[in-house]
């Protein structure tokens, strides 16, 4: 029996923003599918927790502290993952962070802050460690978001930073095919994490939110890990430019929005209003 199905056994990830949830999920799937697995963050606390992790099991991995929207820091994490785990196969761009903010007064230290990680960053990291896939081939998955595709009205940069992610993605599929690297997405809908834990903390939001989901649930950092999985590995071999919106179809739900009469299930289920 084939109990490597995914066909990552041996490779060598890197994932960015480790440290955190979907980063973390990501990286300890990777470690159980058999990867060596270099961390990237630049909290050092959380990404001794997940390397710890990681080790538990059994598995094999090593933690970059390191700035991903910074070009020398990435340089030296670069350079740290080929020596400590051999060259990266797989990159799994997926540092980030939220600045919310209305456009009309955004400082323009907060819109560069976040696009130097949210947009720079990916790009740095699929240069520096994309290098060490030319001539051997290798995925490159991007963490997008479905805010990417729909504004976040008061979001500052993020959507704006999303939107260019999923393009730098589609760039790199067309000029790097030929050194057999695929690019790709994966864009998570509303994923519980540390970085989206305060919108739960407020009373009933789980409940509200989950309402708007026709999956009926909140994401866990693990539904998002295993569809990078899948674009890492070798079983995607034919996607290539692509994404995978990972959100219980809550962006396909616009129709549900309408207010319209004899629209409702018998279970209740729709918004017969
Ligand atoms: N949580 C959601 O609902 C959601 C939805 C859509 C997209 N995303 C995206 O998923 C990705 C991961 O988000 P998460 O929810 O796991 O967040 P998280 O805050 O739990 O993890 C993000 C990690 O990135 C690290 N990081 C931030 N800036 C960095 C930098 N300059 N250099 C190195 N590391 C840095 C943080 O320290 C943190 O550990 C992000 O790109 C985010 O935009 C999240």
């Amino acid at each position: 029996m084939n109990t490597d199905w995914l066909g990552l056994d041996g490779r060598t990830a890197i994932v960015t923003g480790a440290g955190g949830g979907i980063g973390r999920a990501t990286s300890v799937a990777l470690a159980k599918a058999g990867c060596r697995v270099g961390l990237i963050d630049r909290d050092a606390k959380n990404l001794q927790e997940t390397l710890a992790e990681i080790q538990a099991t059994g598995g094999q991995a090593a933690a970059l502290a390191c700035d991903v929207a910074d070009p020398a820091s990435v340089e030296a994490a670069a350079a740290g993952g080929m020596a400590a785990l051999g060259p990266c196969d797989i990159l799994v761009n997926n540092a980030g962070l939220l600045r919310p903010g209305p456009l009309e007064s955004l400082a323009f230290a907060e819109w560069n802050a976040l696009l130097a990680v949210n947009l720079t960053g990916y790009f740095l990291c699929a240069q520096m460690f994309g290098r060490q896939m030319h001539g051997r081939g290798g995925a490159i998955i991007h963490v997008a978001s479905i805010a990417a595709h729909h504004a976040t009205g008061f979001g500052g940069a993020y959507s704006v930073a999303k939107a260019g992610v999923v393009m730098l993605s589609r760039q790199l599929a067309t000029e790097w095919s030929v050194h057999g690297i695929r690019s790709n997405c994966v864009s998570p809908g509303m994923i519980q994490t540390p970085l989206s834990q305060s919108f739960y903390d407020e009373p009933g939001a789980t409940e509200r939110r989950s309402a708007v989901i026709p999956t009926a649930r909140i994401g866990q950092p693990q539904d998002v890990a295993d569809a990078i999985l899948f674009l890492a590995s070798p079983r995607s071999h034919y996607v290539n430019g692509e994404e995978i919106v990972v959100d219980g179809a809550f962006s396909r739900n616009i129709m549900s929005f309408i207010p319209r009469v004899g629209y409702g299930t018998p279970s209740g289920g729709g918004r017969d209003v």
